[in-house]
């Protein structure tokens, strides 16, 4: 594997000013010391795997990533564990979504070891950054892009791979607990063979303009339908979407190419039987989900994803009706998960699954 070069910042943020900055957390406003970056060119493959001092990234104004958008994304996190060390949950997992983002986009693969390598190494420069387990948690964001200053339209030749890290707490204002949803029956993310399967940046931008319009309606997240027959429930923005009926049952859109594979959910499959419910991958449709709240058949439905970890939704709006679930106020079943996947993550609850990668 590649040796990584470390240059450690020389004044690194003081254990007063740290504590000051942590002392209430939002999402993805506050960064860590460190940074890691590894180049890669065609003809050489990876090279130069360097943590140092985070810092901007000089970049060609005619960096393809620039025009084309060919970037991709990880999201992760790394926990305070009881005895004092820090774990991640399921990075190798992280790794392999990595590599076929990558491969979607037409870019190449980082060999997982390296990925998990390169988060090891951040974690380990900036272990104080990651907050007590009642606090919250350390996001890493590991990130690729095109790097090559080159305008005709193909793959680019030059890529950068970068991690950078931020402590975290709840990822909605306030640390909601129940959030609303908007159903956007306007806009589509993804298209069956597009790119909705892969973590890229594209995917994101293209949510913005519908999100924009669920925030101006007062909701917090925007819910997608599939783009064929604007009728099937896919996923949110940034999370995957699971309903829970009174038969105590919980369903959630089977994986068709346009949802991304979150490991949250496949998680939550695992989860959920060992608790005592069964989770299935099934279609369901905008108009069921709207009868089943009303009649009651549905008791609860929650988002599930990284940053969201288990959150509630409560309500439901969009241009073809409003609804309530259950009471508007979360449930039993999304409060059960949430505590038996969050007392793996934080090392409360046994490992069964060996699902956690000690990193510091
Ligand atoms: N769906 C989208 C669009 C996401 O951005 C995320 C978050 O990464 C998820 C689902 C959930 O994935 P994971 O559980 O791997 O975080
Ligand atoms: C995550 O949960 O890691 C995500 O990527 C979602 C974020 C973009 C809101």
């Amino acid at each position: 594997m590649l040796e990584f070069t470390t240059s450690p910042l020389p004044n690194p943020t003081s254990p007063e000013e740290r504590a000051a900055a942590m002392a209430s957390l939002g999402f993805g406003t506050l960064f860590t010391d460190h940074m890691v970056t590894i180049r890669y060119t065609e003809g050489q493959g990876w090279h130069d795997a360097v943590l140092g001092p985070r810092q901007p990234i000089p970049l060609d104004p005619a960096a393809a990533v620039l025009h084309y958008a060919q970037e991709i994304f990880e999201g992760l996190k790394a926990y305070r564990m009881p005895d004092g060390s820090v774990a991640s949950f399921r990075p190798q997992a992280n790794a392999a979504r990595f590599n076929q983002s990558a491969t979607r986009l037409a870019m190449p693969h980082l060999p997982e070891e390296l990925f998990v390598e390169s988060i090891r190494q951040l974690v380990a420069a900036d272990a104080a950054w990651v907050p007590d387990a009642d606090k919250g948690s350390l996001y890493l964001r590991p990130f690729m892009f095109a790097s090559e200053a080159f305008l005709g339209v193909r793959p680019a030749r030059e890529y950068i791979y970068c991690v950078i890290a931020s402590p975290v707490g709840g990822y909605f204002k306030g640390g909601k607990s129940t959030v609303t949803l908007w159903v956007s029956h306007d806009y589509v993310r993804a298209v069956p063979g597009g790119t909705g399967a892969a973590k890229c940046g594209g995917n994101y931008a293209a949510s913005l303009q519908p999100q924009a319009q669920g925030i101006a309606q007062g909701c917090d997240q925007v819910l997608f339908l599939d783009a064929v027959e604007r009728k099937w429930v896919e996923e949110l923005g940034g999370m995957n979407v699971m309903f829970v009926f009174n038969d105590g049952t919980i369903v959630t859109p089977p994986l068709n190419g346009s949802i991304l594979p979150g490991i949250t959910r496949e998680s939550l499959s695992a989860v959920a039987a060992e608790a005592g419910y069964t989770l299935k991958e099934q279609p369901y449709s905008f108009d069921q989900w709207q009868e089943d709240a009303k009649n009651g058949r549905l008791k609860e439905a929650f988002a599930c994803g990284t940053a969201a970890v288990i959150t509630s939704i409560g309500e439901v709006r969009s241009t073809h009706g409003n609804f309530v679930i259950g009471n508007g106020d979360g449930g039993e079943v999304a409060r059960t998960l949430r505590e038996a996947l969050v007392g793996i993550q934080l090392g409360k609850r046994p490992d069964t699954h060996g699902w956690m990668t000690t990193l510091a």
